[in-house]
């Protein structure tokens, strides 16, 4: 299996060649969080994730040759956007040597996300993973009509990876793994995701997550510089160590159906991120008094009632409530009740475990 898929001089020949492809791709929600990375998008550590069903990007790219200066168009949500606009021109000059030939190609990408813009809702993961399937699902009808779906979603993730890394782990359904963890997996790689389907115990294959709106403004620290701490934080090397042994064990805890020690995992890690954070140098607190008093009152209903809720937290104040679904009813009825009021405008959106990545077109 290929590891990398440079391929300079590939070059269009169909001077006819016109097309459109269109994909929707979920976001995704870590249980072992990705926390530093290095070289061209490498994460420091192995990651897993559960991929969502509600909030996902929609992504239409149309292609068609050119002889001339190509002319490459973006709109989010039916606008025009420079900023997203640039990041992507500049995500597709770092792909030159993969796709030597898209500066032969006219392109307009037209995106829209599933939840509003506003939620602080990182939507990078689904916005480069949605672009990653059109570009290889583009090249798949200009070049290799034969490609596999394990070749094709694996290079997906690949490419995913190099917009966003947490990207690399929603181009599948369920959950994966990204990142060399070769005691969990031999097939572990940094460079893409792999799906991790085996012997998922039966109260894993339906997980629910209600993302809580805790504040929508915009992020006080990027992912990149939120990484970058990690260069010369003090606790770098027991981060990793920490969440190597936090791998293996929710790898275990989900094939064997141990709740408690997920929630446990789960939990830690969210806390870990963020106390490496507010360790760092610069340091940063992304909480809001609001996660906390939400924290405690999930700790406090699990702890009255034993049912199956945990939290996670990505580099945001926004709480992601994770939860089984025996009880579903009564966890809902206590979010609603008890947390909806500690949201920002009472927003939250009820997701859950997803299938991955759809072919519209
Ligand atoms: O993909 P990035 O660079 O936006 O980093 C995401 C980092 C976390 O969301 C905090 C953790 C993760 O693994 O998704």
């Amino acid at each position: 299996m290929k590891d990398h898929y440079e391929n300079p001089g590939l070059l269009i020949t169909d001077q006819n060649l016109a097309g459109e492809v269109v994909w929707r791709s979920p976001s995704n929600i870590a249980f072992i969080k990705y926390w530093g990375k290095y070289g061209h998008q490498l994460p420091k550590n192995a990651s897993l994730s559960m991929s969502l069903t509600e909030s996902f990007t929609e992504t239409s790219l149309q292609f068609k040759f050119t002889k001339g200066e190509p002319k490459w168009q973006f709109y989010f949500e039916n606008q025009e956007n420079p900023v997203f606009a640039n990041r992507i021109w500049k995500y597709f000059s770092g792909l030159s040597a993969i796709y030597p030939y898209l500066h032969q190609l006219d392109i307009t990408i037209d995106t829209k996300n599933s939840f509003p813009h506003s939620t602080g809702i990182a939507s990078s993961a689904s916005a480069f993973s949605a672009l990653a399937l059109c570009l290889v699902d583009m090249e798949k009808q200009i070049f290799q009509p034969q490609l596999s779906d394990f070749d094709f979603f694996t290079k997906a993730s690949y490419l995913a990876r190099m917009g966003s890394g947490s990207a690399a782990r929603s181009v599948f359904g369920g959950y994966s793994i990204w990142g060399a963890a070769k005691s969990v997996s031999e097939l572990t790689e940094n460079k893409y995701a792999i799906a991790f389907t085996n012997e998922i115990h039966p109260v894993f294959q339906q997980l629910n997550d209600a993302i809580l709106i805790v504040d929508r403004g915009v992020k006080s620290v990027s992912s990149s510089a939120g990484h970058s701490l990690m260069d010369q934080h003090p606790y770098a090397d027991d981060r990793m160590n920490q969440a190597s042994k936090n791998l293996s064990a929710v790898v275990l805890a989900i094939k064997d159906g141990h709740i408690q020690e997920f929630i446990r995992i789960l939990e830690n890690e969210a806390l870990s991120l963020h106390a490496l954070m507010m360790s760092g140098n610069p340091w940063f607190i992304l909480m809001k008094p609001q996660t906390l008093q939400i924290l405690e009152r999930i700790k406090e209903f699990r702890q009255n009632t034993g049912y199956f809720i945990g939290f996670t937290l990505d580099a945001g104040p926004n709480v992601h409530v994770v939860y089984g679904n025996e009880n579903e009813l009564e966890i809902v009825q206590f979010i609603e009740k008890e947390l909806k009021p500690l949201c920002f405008n009472h927003q939250i959106i009820y997701d859950k475990i997803g299938v991955g990545p759809k072919k519209i077109k």
